[in-house]
């Protein structure tokens, strides 16, 4: 049994060990990890008071995958429901589809009874209001929100230089693996923007015969690159997984454009060892792993990979 998540899912990693511990499958207890994560205000880049776009909406996006049937479920965009993981779960497990995005994810929602939720906090209003003032000129601010967005999201200066996420890799005592991932995504961004996140393939992946990958920070990256289904081929032709990161980490780094600083890459392979790369944080990003033989989860330092 393995849990492995990034720094933001300290907060949920006991419950997701415990879970598999006491014999819970991977796919509830990856769920149940993140939606700890998704409910706990402290984390600004998932979930309830988390950064919202440009017009001052919290998009949701979210993705799960089962490794015993590659089945996967995801959301994107979805405006006004406290838990967007279970969401997408439900996409997986009652439609014929993998991916919901904007009025048909919260339609969707609304129709299995999830709970609702106004996500923009009163704090996350603020900083976007003080945020719009210095950013609109004052024409611009007569005219919002009918003005055009796209100068606009050039000259939103990111809070927290945050485009991060939650993400949940683990396998269970039967040798089940799952994934599950969620983000409010870039602050500010142009409303309707999806991240790495819903995409399966580049914000995460999950094949238990080989392994499972999630990302986090800027997702247009690692949707250029399809990150995490490149981290799992690349075991799938025999790569160890150190080698699977770095391959996957070339492949990155031959995109030209676009902002690799902070990307991370997190993965397991199918015997249940782990490694998480990352490009340019100096101090070296964090992240939590829970194995067979600890008594709890520890916090750990990457990979560094160069930019
Ligand atoms: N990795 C999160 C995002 O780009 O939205």
């Amino acid at each position: 049994m393995i849990v492995l998540t990034n720094h933001e899912g300290g907060v949920g990693i006991d419950t997701t060990a415990r879970d598999l511990a006491a014999g819970v499958g991977a796919l509830d207890a990856v769920e149940a990890g993140v939606r700890m994560v998704e409910d706990d205000p402290s984390i600004r880049s998932v979930g309830y008071n988390s950064w919202p776009n440009i017009l001052g909406q919290v998009e949701l996006d979210a993705a799960v995958m089962d490794g015993a049937t590659l089945r996967s479920g995801a959301i994107g965009g979805l405006i006004g429901f406290k838990n967007p993981v279970s969401v997408a779960r439900a996409v997986m497990e009652r439609l014929p589809h993998e991916i919901l995005v904007g009025a048909g994810a919260a339609r969707f929602a609304s129709e299995i009874g999830a709970e609702t939720a106004e996500n923009l906090s009163e704090a996350s209003r603020d900083t976007w209001q003080r945020g719009l003032k210095e950013w609109l000129s004052p024409r611009e601010r007569q005219a919002f929100p009918d003005i055009a967005l796209t100068a606009l999201c050039q000259r939103a200066t990111d809070p927290e230089y945050q485009k991060d996420t939650t993400v949940f890799l683990a396998i269970d005592g039967a040798g089940d693996m799952a994934s599950a991932v969620s983000t409010s995504g870039w602050a500010w961004k142009y409303p309707g923007r999806l991240g790495d996140s819903p995409i399966i393939g580049a914000g995460s992946y999950a094949d238990g015969a080989y392994g499972a990958c999630a990302c986090t920070h800027t997702g247009e990256m690692t949707i250029r690159a399809a990150t995490s289904r490149s981290v799992v081929l690349y075991l799938k032709m025999g790569l160890t997984l150190e080698d699977a990161l770095y391959e996957a980490g070339r492949d990155l780094k031959r995109l030209r454009g676009g902002l690799l600083r902070g990307v991370a890459i997190h993965a397991i392979d199918a015997k249940g060892a782990h490694r998480v790369a990352s490009f340019g944080e100096a101090k070296g990003v964090e992240y939590w792993v829970w194995e067979d033989g600890m008594t709890h989860p520890e916090r750990r330092v990457a990979i560094h990979l160069d930019v």
